[in-house]
């Protein structure tokens, strides 16, 4: 079985902003520690390229779409290598592949007759590609989320027969595990109890889409077709690519991670879409919290929009992961403040986990001949190691239960308590004392052993981070042993040889980001 998880399909209007960092980061914190659980892990992402939004990109830049996408997809695709993002697959959805998966899909539910034609009226948001309910109630039929005018659009389209599903989404939407965080939840289950309607999925009036096969002059509504995205990549490498074979491949996803405002695509339509076709529904939608800066919404009107690609070369990849995943309460707002962002870095990965590393290391070789002292094991009750067994029973339950904020908490939490139990048992006092020289063996070697589960703990959240922390105790994790095996107490091999500290992480200095 495997374990398949999403970010969405990002537009390609634009290269990447700070919110699609963010959902990705947090996407590839869960699939590095899922296969560090041994878990056969599809970690999908990719880029969705047609739709009104796109067309109307690239009219403006005076090129034809395709080049526009090609260009664009290409700055995801490297953005995410060059954040380090452990994507498996990488969908486009200008691809042949996926054009076959979206026909076959239609197919589907063509024969389950949830499709006939109609006509649709309302008002449009270009930038949500999205309906919007009721705006005759607002003064300024504008969008809430881009505050651009909504446009009327009345045109012959083919409709998918959502409201069929009423009673089937209702029961889905009331699982606990289906949608959270619990707030979101409840929007959705208010959302539905009002009725749900019938959608359109198809355009007559965008050429920059997927041709609907029997029906001239319509291209698939572009959410229809994104969606079908998320399956279409888990067959997108093989030769002989298929709706078939993506099923067999993972499908369904066991959680789709995805930003508030696209809930209901992925809570109420998509399921009903699944359904009607046969298909299982994904195990869990979670909806995030948006970004915002010093405490205003980032827009390029406000010329506040934070450019990831600044902050990724100016500090690095760790410090955002860890600002991100560790500031953020999964599924809360949040907000990016550059004071902020620089003390916490300083504090907990350069102050807390840095120096404890550093200077242990230091003590150890100059003791003890550049090695880890054993441990000599004096100690009726060894305080740290209770310590660090309760850190990592708390980390996994947080981790599992996607409390990544919580489970990052924990390392922190086990270093603040490695400091204060260094400090507590002064060490280079004892030293001065011959007979005291077993129990600054002991005391060096526990600050070691936790500084190695830190570490070790950090693998999934900050990657690069970890791995320097392993070369400074001399390489011992070895990917071939299950890692939760790895992070029980007393391997770290005493006598074993301690290269030359070298800072882990630089302190950030505080100028303007
Ligand atoms: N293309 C659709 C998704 C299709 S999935 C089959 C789409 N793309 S998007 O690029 O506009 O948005 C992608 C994600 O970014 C969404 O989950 C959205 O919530 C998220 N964010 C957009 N602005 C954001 C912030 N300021 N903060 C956090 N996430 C934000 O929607």
């Amino acid at each position: 079985m495997s374990f398949v998880i999403t970010t969405p399909l990002y537009y390609v209007n634009d290269k990447p902003h700070l919110g699609s960092v963010y959902t990705t980061i947090i996407c590839d914190a869960i699939a590095r520690y899922k296969r560090l659980l041994g878990e056969d892990v599809i970690f999908i992402t990719g880029v969705d390229e047609h739709g009104l939004k796109i067309q109307r990109t690239a009219n403006a830049k005076g090129i034809e779409p395709k080049v526009h996408c090609d260009e664009i997809s290409e700055i995801f695709r490297s953005n995410w290598n060059k954040w380090n993002i452990s994507f498996d697959k990488f969908i486009r959805t200008t691809s042949n592949n996926h054009e076959l998966v979206v026909n076959e899909f239609y197919e589907r539910v063509k024969g389950s007759d949830d499709i006939y034609i109609g006509v649709q009226k309302g008002w449009y948001c270009v930038g949500c590609e999205e309906f919007k309910d009721n705006p005759e109630n607002s003064t300024t039929y504008k969008c809430p989320i881009h505050q651009k005018n909504l446009e009327w659009k009345n045109e012959e389209n083919l409709f998918f027969r959502l409201s069929k599903y009423q009673d089937k989404i209702e029961k889905i939407i009331n699982e606990p595990s289906f949608i959270e965080p619990i707030e979101r939840r409840n929007e959705i289950i208010n959302f539905v109890s009002k009725g749900l309607k019938d959608f359109s999925i198809s355009r007559t009036n965008v050429s920059w889409g997927i041709p609907v096969p029997d029906h001239d002059n319509h291209t698939f509504y572009v959410w229809f077709d994104a969606l079908l995205g998320y399956v279409s990549a888990i067959s997108s490498n093989s030769p002989d690519h298929s709706l078939e074979k993506s099923i067999h491949g993972g499908w369904p996803a066991n959680i789709h991670l995805i930003g508030k405002d696209i809930l209901r695509f992925h809570a109420v339509y998509w399921p009903a879409m699944l359904i009607s076709a046969g298909m299982e529904i994904p195990k869990k939608v979670f909806g995030h919290g948006f970004l915002t800066r010093e405490g205003q919404k980032m827009g390029k009107s406000l010329g506040n929009v934070l450019d990831p690609d600044l902050l990724l070369s100016k500090y690095g990849n760790d410090p955002v992961r860890w600002y991100l995943i560790k500031d953020i309460p999964l599924g809360n707002d949040g907000d990016f403040q550059d004071r902020r962002f620089v003390d916490i870095i300083n504090n907990d990965l350069a102050n807390t986990i840095g120096n404890l590393l550093n200077r242990t290391s230091s003590m150890s070789r100059k003791w003890f001949d550049n090695k880890v002292p054993n441990n000599e094991k004096i100690s009726r009750e060894n305080k740290l190691e209770h310590l660090a067994k309760i850190a990592v029973v708390n980390y996994l339950d947080k981790f599992n239960n996607y409390k990544l904020d919580l489970a990052a908490n924990e390392v922190l939490s086990l270093a603040i308590n490695t400091n204060l139990y260094l400090n507590d048992t002064q060490p280079w006092l004892l030293i001065k004392e011959k007979e005291k020289l077993p129990l600054v063996k002991e005391i060096i070697y526990n600050v070691l052993e936790s500084t190695r589960i830190i570490g070790l703990l950090l693998l999934p959240l900050l990657p690069e981070l970890s791995s320097k922390i392993n070369d400074q105790l001399g390489s011992l994790y070895k990917k071939e042993v299950p890692w939760e095996k790895q992070l029980i107490w007393g391997l770290l091999i005493g006598n074993s040889r301690l290269p030359r500290p070298v800072p882990i992480i630089s302190k950030l200095e505080y100028d303007q980001i």
